[in-house]
């Protein structure tokens, strides 16, 4: 698969297989996580790979949106004590979501369905997931990735508008 058609054929995916997911895919997603672009390569991020059915089990009530069942959750954390000191600490948002977004494509190319699930900013969402994970202060959750093998088919497709763009000549 090309990386075009990655981008497009990435969906979100709600309905899971049971099959649990091979390691060496697991290390492969969390290669293409930590080879995202960062703010001054801080590369202020965490991720915590949960296989514990009951802690996965927990985060479906992070809020009302995260319901979902999938044999693998990885929770995309800013690590504050790694971000950029200065007025522009809050770039570990970006570069995190860079990170998620890497995760989602490669889930693709892997052939594995994926599901992001915002955390970050909604404070009972954060403070949730850092009492299920047991986070250390320094640990902000932005997101959560549900993967597995996709049990429902979405089309590719681009959402592609012209009245969001603006050409400045
Ligand atoms: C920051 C962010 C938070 C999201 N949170 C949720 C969520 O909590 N639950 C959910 O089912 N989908 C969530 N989504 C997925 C979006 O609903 C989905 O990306 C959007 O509807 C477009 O569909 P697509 O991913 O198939 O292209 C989130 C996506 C992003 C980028």
């Amino acid at each position: 698969m090309d990386t075009i058609e990655c981008i497009y054929q990435r969906r979100s995916i709600r309905k899971f297989k049971e099959d649990p997911i091979d390691e060496g895919l697991i290390d492969q997603l969390l290669q293409a996580a930590m080879a995202a672009p960062s703010a001054c390569n801080k590369q202020p991020w965490a991720f915590y790979v949960v296989y514990n059915q009951e802690k996965r089990e927990a985060l479906r009530k992070v809020s009302k949106y995260s319901n979902h069942q999938a044999p693998l959750a990885i929770v995309v954390c800013g690590n504050t004590k790694r971000s950029l000191s200065t007025k522009a600490n809050d770039f570990w948002i970006q570069d995190c979501s860079a990170a998620t977004e890497n995760i989602l494509l490669a889930s693709t190319a892997l052939g594995l369905g994926s599901l992001w699930c915002g955390i970050y900013p909604v404070k009972s969402s954060i403070q949730r997931t850092k009492i299920i994970l047991g986070l250390p202060k320094e640990m902000i959750p932005l997101g959560l990735i549900y993967i597995g093998y996709p049990d429902e088919v979405k089309l590719a497709r681009t959402q592609y508008a012209t009245s969001f763009v603006h050409h400045i000549r």
